[in-house]
């Protein structure tokens, strides 16, 4: 049976069945809000928990670090990916401890390395044969030991945006496997090195399962190979990266698309001597937010009728940063289609939602919707010209 997002009930916008007009928020509109659905982000925690061979959900805190959000994670036994240590404090204060974190990244500092070591951490993920000499330098130094994981390039295409893959053969990201013998050299020259992990990121917003069973025909021979001689190495992280379609709310897609990755790994990793974990973030998060914004003008040129909002892409960059969609919805429509422009205040021409987007008229004085904006929606908002954050609210 389909489950759509979102639908209109005399007019009115409901969101994941709740009537949006008749929230206190929506009726006394001060300024730009997001409001989120906790069920949306549990329902998928609990899609993803049916995978029987998964050790430990760690939800990847670049998508949304809202400490709500965080703890709706912590209640449901899941851990972080995190990529700074900044993050890491974020994780430590709503209550995480350092053994559920994987720090990944490939900048980590010294004082952030130095730092994670004393925390314990879970996991570093390694992107470089000079990042794993830093950290085997400052163990040493320490004389403590740290886990580490090897974030290895298998160079597979993600067939996403070039702005999220982060696979493919120069990408900043991981270690490529040519490397692989310079960091075995590094590892066992020191015994507080313990490798526990091989890990992979293919990028974002993938939306199909091939990616990940063409990394996985990869990784797992390598790992096989490597964990006779590495007896601790006995974790397997499958990265994060798969996508929602945009355009689309009927939910039971969604719930497909995560089944067609499930029965990759259940094929692929059945009896696979290892613990498997996954650093998923957008698809947790993205459906479960919601962006309201007051049209301010509507303003006509020669060939164009732009609807100019009070948020722009200092509240959600996406748009900006990778030509994404997010679909606008009037919370009241009415029967006269047109096609408009949607932007926002910032001053930058970048700062648009949509070029020519055919919805209901739209008036000044209107609020409207801006769908999914639940991942890379507010953890990348800036103050940019000290226009206001968005306020977070759950409904
Ligand atoms: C190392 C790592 N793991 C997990 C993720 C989560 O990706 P997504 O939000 O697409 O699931 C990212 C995002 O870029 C990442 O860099």
């Amino acid at each position: 049976m389909s489950k759509t997002l979102f639908q209109y009930e005399q007019n009115n916008l409901f969101f994941d069945g709740v009537d949006l007009q008749q929230t206190d928020l929506i009726k006394n509109y001060q300024k730009p809000v997001i409001l989120y659905r906790k069920i949306l982000i549990e329902e998928r925690i609990q899609w993803m928990k049916s995978w029987n061979g998964l050790h430990r959900l760690h939800f990847a805190m670049k998508a949304n670090d809202n400490s709500e959000i965080l703890k709706i994670l912590l209640n449901t036994g899941c851990g972080l990916d995190v990529v700074s240590i900044g993050e890491v404090e974020k994780a430590l204060s709503v209550g995480f401890k350092a053994a559920d974190i994987i720090f990944s990244g490939v900048g980590k500092t010294k004082s952030e390395i130095d730092k994670a070591i004393d925390l314990e951490i879970y996991q570093i993920n390694v992107e470089s044969i000079s990042e794993l000499q830093r950290i085997s330098d400052i163990s040493t130094k320490k004389n403590k030991s740290v886990h580490i994981g090897l974030r290895l390039n298998p160079e597979v295409d993600a067939k996403t945006h070039p702005h999220i893959a982060t696979a493919l053969q120069d990408s900043k990201f991981g270690i490529s496997m040519k490397d692989i013998s310079s960091c075995l050299e590094i590892i066992r020259k020191n015994s507080n090195l313990i490798f526990k992990s091989i890990s992979y990121h293919l990028g974002s917003q993938i939306m199909t399962a091939e990616p990940f069973q063409n990394a996985l025909a990869k990784i797992k021979p390598v790992f096989l190979n490597l964990q006779t001689e590495f007896k601790s190495l006995d974790r397997l992280d499958l990265g994060g990266g798969l996508g929602i379609d945009y355009k689309n709310h009927d939910m039971t897609n969604d719930e497909i698309q995560w089944q067609n990755l499930k029965t990759v790994y259940e094929t692929e990793l059945t009896n696979f001597p290892a613990q498997c974990l996954i650093e998923m973030g957008r698809f947790i998060v993205a459906r479960s937010g919601i962006l309201i914004t007051e049209v301010q003008y509507v303003k006509k040129t020669e060939t164009k009728e732009i609807v100019i909002c009070d948020v722009g892409m200092n509240n959600l960059m996406r748009p900006s940063l990778y030509q994404a969609y997010h679909h606008v919805l009037p919370l009241k429509k009415n029967n006269i289609e047109k096609t408009y422009m949607i932007v926002g205040p910032i001053c930058e021409s970048t700062d648009f939602f949509h070029k020519d987007f055919i919805t209901s008229e739209i008036e000044e004085g209107d609020l409207i919707a801006i769908c999914d904006v639940g991942a890379y929606g507010r953890s990348m908002a800036s103050n940019y010209n000290h226009q206001p954050l968005a306020l977070e609210f759950f409904i």
